[in-house]
């Protein structure tokens, strides 16, 4: 494998995956991206133009896809409608992009035989009780919430029939919360940590007692890589790195480290259909394919992501007032 094509490339664990492959890798890569508002060029920034490439364009366009897709080794399919406010908001380009854009790929893959890696989530599972010693496995059945997870979830499903019915070469991973630089800011973690930096209140949804399983978007990369290269064609991996805290604490942990005292938060409106928790069992990924995560300790690598946003405010300054607009119009 030489070349690959990543969509979505431009966004938050695109970018990050693609900052990691250039790092660890000497694979060429393609980045094909919309550049919605959650695309950002300056996330390629740094890259050398001799191993990244950049095609502004948008996923549901056949013909760009099926030119692409045949001049590459393999596809990482990252590009999507991501946020589960929006999908509450506008559910249509959920639709469009996860839905539809999947399809495409997934003929262009077929008509030209390359190996495709789809990006999913464990959202697909839908939440599992706050008291419940069960984390999600590959064998957990899908009850996706929200637009966008039910999207996620139709887009995994059209994978798995491309593979069946016309032997497509794919493979599928669903990875727990991402946290590190670049991601945008409606995000609950670069929310708050940008919120505290521009002497704003951070915002916890309801009484912040859900919990995610979070997971450094360099560890994300390095499972994604570790199945391109030994992963089973037709399988699906789960990826998680052991990281369940509730809301909370991690509002608590960035207050704390941005030297603010802890109770220094608003509760605003819950989120509608709010999943309670997620939790992934990894267990295959590490035992099938030795995969281990680097980053063990959850703290440090907020504060490094804390030191991100700080030295980067011209990143996510010009849009932070929007972002919050949209947020009060719903009071959250
Ligand atoms: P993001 O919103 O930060 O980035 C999405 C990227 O896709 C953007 O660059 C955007 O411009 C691009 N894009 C959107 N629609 C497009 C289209 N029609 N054509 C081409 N490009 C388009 O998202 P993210 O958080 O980086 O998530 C990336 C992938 O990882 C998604 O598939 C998501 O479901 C999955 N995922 C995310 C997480 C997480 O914690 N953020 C966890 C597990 C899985
Ligand atoms: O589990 C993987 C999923 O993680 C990915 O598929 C999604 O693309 C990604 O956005 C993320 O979904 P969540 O809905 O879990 O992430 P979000 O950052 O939106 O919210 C994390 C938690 O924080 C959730 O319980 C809602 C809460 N929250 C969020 C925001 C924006 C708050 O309490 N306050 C906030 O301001």
């Amino acid at each position: 494998m030489q070349r690959i094509l990543v969509t979505g490339g431009a966004g938050f664990i695109g970018s990050n995956f693609v900052h990691y492959v250039v790092e660890h890798t000497d694979l060429l890569v393609t980045v094909v991206d919309k550049l919605t508002y959650a695309g950002n060029r300056a996330n390629l920034d740094g890259l050398p133009e001799s191993r990244v490439r950049l095609v502004v364009g948008d996923i549901a366009d056949a013909d760009l896809m099926d030119d692409l897709v045949a001049s590459h080794d393999a596809v990482i399919h990252y590009a999507a409608e991501s946020h589960n406010d929006n999908s509450l908001r506008d559910p249509r380009p959920f639709l469009d992009t996860n839905i539809i854009g999947t399809y495409v790929i997934l003929e262009a893959c077929r008509k030209h035989d390359v190996r495709l890696h789809h990006i999913s989530t464990d959202e697909v599972y839908g939440d599992l009780e706050l008291d419940d010693p069960a984390r999600f496995t590959e064998s957990t059945p899908y009850n996706p919430s929200s637009p966008y997870s039910s999207t996620k979830a139709g887009s995994d499903l059209l994978v798995r029939a491309w593979v069946r019915s016309f032997g497509l070469r794919a493979t599928i991973s669903n990875c727990s919360n991402n946290y590190g630089p670049r991601q945008h800011i409606e995000k609950f973690i670069p929310r708050q940590i940008t919120n505290v930096l521009d002497g704003r209140r951070p915002k916890l949804y309801g009484a912040g007692l859900n919990v995610r399983d979070w997971i450094h978007a360099d560890d994300h990369s390095s499972a994604v890589i570790a199945i391109l290269e030994n992963g089973a064609l037709g399988e699906t991996y789960l990826i998680g790195a052991d990281g369940e805290k509730n809301n909370l604490d991690v509002v608590r942990l960035i207050l704390r480290l941005l030297d603010q005292p802890e109770d220094a938060f608003d509760h605003v409106t819950d989120r509608a259909g709010h999943d309670l928790r997620y939790a992934i069992d990894a267990t295959k990924l590490r035992s099938e394919i030795g995969w281990r995560p680097a980053y063990a300790d959850f703290s440090s690598g907020i504060a490094d992501t804390i030191t991100w946003y700080r030295e980067n405010s011209d990143w996510w300054r010009p849009f932070k007032q929007r972002v919050e607009n949209d947020y009060r119009r719903q009071s959250q």
